[in-house]
């Protein structure tokens, strides 16, 4: 909580922008524009930039470039970013990944991080003729993967491991990723919010990336994985990171008749198809408490539920939720933008100082501050 708050953004290197709507989107997935985007989020106070997989065209992305290339030419064409490229165990070998990390780890100087994602779409799987893991053994199989490339970034000589789905013999990496301090290996993130989720984010991933939500919606997901972390031997404590889609604007109504406008004009066949698609996420679970199990139309247009987290009004009020979020145990915010090129370089102008202002009075005001 003493550090500053981190900023990511979700690179678009899918079409069709970040909400599902016919509302203008100033943004492009091709290299051009993404290089020259992560070139201006770094000089705005972005620290991470996430970049998305997707397979097949879904939910109004008829086209999508890779995440772990595209994630490595960016971080080749930056200098401080740290990219963080989504990866699907059940489609990556873990052994494969933890080499091919590790290489781009030093193209980078150390600035590789990788999104472990269960999956959620059958069809994408189905196509490329892979099995299609029932939810919990998804996520079980991730809690491997994952386990199984720390083992290859940290031990010592030949890594082992024999699990249910991954097998490792004396296997021996050479080089080692990046020897960077403060960081035992490439960080491991890990999207997701069902209970198996929560349950791999506090054992096994270095950070909890959540879906976007309202206070308590966070803070119920902090405190169940502050709960898994306490009993797991972790190299390092886990951090949070939450989804939002910012609306900045100089005036509130502005932000508020942007999002009004963002509804209105939502692709609704998009929608729908894609409230249908992601019953195989947390509706499909046990208890139907994933990721999407309660969002409603309006919270769909944006496909990571980013209007729930109310990041939408003045620079001012912002930053207060920003504040908020912080407290109750957010180390970064996943930001998403309607026009990325222009609202990066307004969040950094604007945003980011009264953040910063906001987070020293904090400081001041609570000095003992951890989660709450
Ligand atoms: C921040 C974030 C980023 C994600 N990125 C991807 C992605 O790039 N590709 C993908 O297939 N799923 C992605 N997911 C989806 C998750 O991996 C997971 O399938 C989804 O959150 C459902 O989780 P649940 O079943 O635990 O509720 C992401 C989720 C979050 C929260």
């Amino acid at each position: 909580m003493q550090e500053p708050l981190k900023f990511a953004y979700w690179v678009p290197n899918v079409s069709g922008g970040l909400v599902t709507s016919t509302i203008e989107q100033r943004t492009d997935w091709g290299f051009e524009y993404n290089r020259k985007l992560a070139q201006t989020a770094e000089n705005n106070g972005f620290e991470y930039a996430l970049s998305q997989i997707r397979y097949m065209a879904s939910y109004g992305a008829d086209h999508q470039h890779e995440a772990t290339a595209f994630s490595l030419a960016l971080g080749l064409a930056t200098e401080r970013l740290k990219v963080i490229a989504a990866v699907h165990p059940g489609l990556w070998e873990p052994s494969v990944l933890a080499k091919w990390v590790a290489t781009a780890d030093h193209l980078t100087n150390g600035r590789l991080a990788v999104n472990v994602v269960s999956g959620w779409l059958k069809a994408e799987f189905t196509a490329m003729g892979q099995p299609w893991l029932e939810h919990d053994e998804r996520y079980r199989r991730s809690n491997e993967f994952i386990r199984v490339l720390r083992e290859i970034w940290t031990s010592d000589g030949g890594a082992e491991f024999a699990g249910d789905f991954y097998r490792i013999r004396d296997f021996d990496l050479k080089p080692r990723p990046v020897d960077v301090p403060g960081r035992p290996h490439p960080e491991i993130f890990q999207g997701g919010n069902s209970t198996a989720a929560r349950y791999n984010g506090g054992t096994v991933s270095d950070w909890y990336f959540s879906n976007g939500k309202d206070y308590d919606g966070f803070s119920e997901q902090v405190e169940e994985v502050l709960g898994h972390a306490k009993t797991a031997e972790r190299l390092q404590p886990v951090r949070f990171g939450l989804n939002g889609f910012m609306i900045a604007r100089d005036g509130e109504k502005e932000a508020r008749d942007t999002l009004r406008e963002i509804i209105e004009k939502a692709n609704r066949p998009a929608v729908e198809g894609f409230r249908d698609a992601v019953q195989q996420a947390g509706n499909s679970t046990g208890d139907k408490r994933g990721m999407w199990a309660d969002s409603s139309f309006e919270d769909l247009v944006q496909y990571n539920d980013g209007f729930r987290t109310q990041l939408i009004g003045t620079p001012e009020q912002i930053a207060d939720r920003a504040i908020e979020y912080k407290r109750r145990g957010a180390n970064l915010l996943l930001l998403g933008f309607l026009h990325f090129q222009e609202e990066v370089e307004y969040f950094g102008a604007k945003v980011l100082p009264i953040v910063r202002e906001k987070e020293a009075e904090l400081a001041a005001r609570e000095p003992q501050l951890t989660t709450v």
